[in-house]
């Protein structure tokens, strides 16, 4: 039975829950969906298509939406294979079906599919009359690939937004999200956001000035549920991700081997919660995986990072978030951090030059441990957690 998004707009996408890991890197324990839609009007347009693993089922689902029509345009929002992986087929299903994208995404459609023909190019603010529909079209370049485009649909107020908005999750019956319970939906669009989307902060804000002229009554994602009731609060979590605007609380990440590092974190968050801080996150990064810190990271303004010196260097794991840090250009940040060693020390040095990269504010006085915890190492630590405190009463 297939569910409708508005009077002609029926919801046509698929749940993936048997992969692992999104992009074959971020874990999916709630799995993820991907999203298309089929808008019936005196011309029929489908709106991206899906993961090519799952194209039979989708094709049942277009045909059974279609009821016999033919199909006559196929809208490209984005090209990444999540969504454009059944695009060959499709044609093939459909030869007389009229491909509309712009001309970066008419470079990828040959590139990946081979297909140059049956082409309907859009600029920015161009539109397609469909009948009682009219869409127009928006360029949002970088809200994750240089192709990405918006679509939005003027008589039903219905903007179809790409990867923008979007959530790792599957849709486990429900489709809108007022007839849903979308709790667990907002930390994984936090990650989502974090993990795909994250290095792009400066276009996402673009794109978002650009639709702001837009009524927009529902967003139609190519990820997660369909935004109605809460459309406003998934405006406002990109918002404030694109602006690399951290909440009030601390990230504590940590590596460590045999418990040191581990114990200069635990102190360091003991004192922030005895000077009043309540939203403390510890991550081990040997247990948590990277897309949780990042999310994390992302959410709150405080950031601390703890290590061992392994080997002359960082202990690994968390020279490995360091990067991933880095690539997303992660902003504003309040940082503090501290670091142990048995003989050389080289983990606190490394993170002071990681500091002036980010160009982070640097909070206290940074804590090197040799060996076991001192009552010395042990104050400072305090000192350390005290200082973060007093700086997040100040934001
Ligand atoms: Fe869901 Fe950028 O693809």
């Amino acid at each position: 039975m297939l569910k409708k998004i508005t009077e002609d707009i029926f919801y046509l996408g698929v749940n993936d829950r048997q992969k692992h890991r999104f992009e074959n890197l971020w874990p999916l324990p709630y799995g993820v969906s991907y999203n298309s839609y089929l808008i019936v009007d005196e011309k029929t347009v489908l709106m991206d298509t899906v993961d090519v693993c799952y194209a039979d089922l989708f094709f049942h689902k277009i045909e059974e939406a279609l009821n016999g029509r033919p199909l006559d345009y196929l809208v490209l929002n984005h090209m990444e294979p999540d969504h454009a992986g059944s695009i060959r087929l499709l044609r093939r299903q459909y030869p007389d079906v009229q491909i509309v994208g712009n001309s970066k995404t008419f470079g990828m459609l040959a590139g990946y599919h081979g297909i140059t023909d049956g082409l309907h190019e859009v600029k920015e603010g161009d539109t397609l009359a469909l009948g009682r529909h009219t869409l127009s079209f928006y360029m949002a370049p970088m809200v994750h690939w240089p192709e990405v485009m918006m679509t939005y649909d003027q008589t039903d107020k219905v903007l179809f937004s790409a990867d923008a908005f979007g959530t790792f999750g599957t849709l486990d019956g429900a489709v809108i999200d007022a007839d849903m319970n979308t709790d667990h939906y907002w930390e994984e669009m936090k990650r989502y956001y974090a993990n795909i989307v994250g290095k792009y902060g400066s276009p996402v804000q673009k794109a978002l000035q650009k639709l702001s002229g837009l009524d927009v009554q529902t967003i139609c994602s190519l990820h997660g549920p369909v935004w109605r009731e809460h459309k406003d609060k998934a405006i406002a979590i990109y918002d404030q991700l694109s602006r690399y605007e951290g909440e009030e609380g601390v990230v504590i990440i940590f590596g460590s081997m045999y418990g040191h590092t581990e114990q200069m974190a635990e102190t360091v968050a003991h004192s922030l919660a005895e000077s009043g801080v309540k939203n403390i996150v510890i991550h081990d990064v040997s247990k948590s995986h990277a897309s949780y810190i990042l999310r994390d990271v992302f959410k709150y303004k405080g950031v601390m990072i703890g290590s061992p010196t392994y080997s002359n260097q960082l202990f690994p794991e968390v020279e490995a978030v360091l990067s991933k840090i880095q690539v997303r250009e992660v902003k504003n940040r309040l940082f503090g951090y501290f670091g142990s060693f048995s003989w050389a020390g080289a983990a606190v040095k490394r993170l002071t030059a990681f500091a002036e990269q980010m160009k982070w504010e640097v909070v206290g006085e940074p804590v090197e441990q040799k060996q076991g915890m001192s009552p010395d190492d042990q104050a400072k630590c305090v000192a350390l957690g005290k200082e973060m405190a007093m700086r997040m009463k100040k934001i």
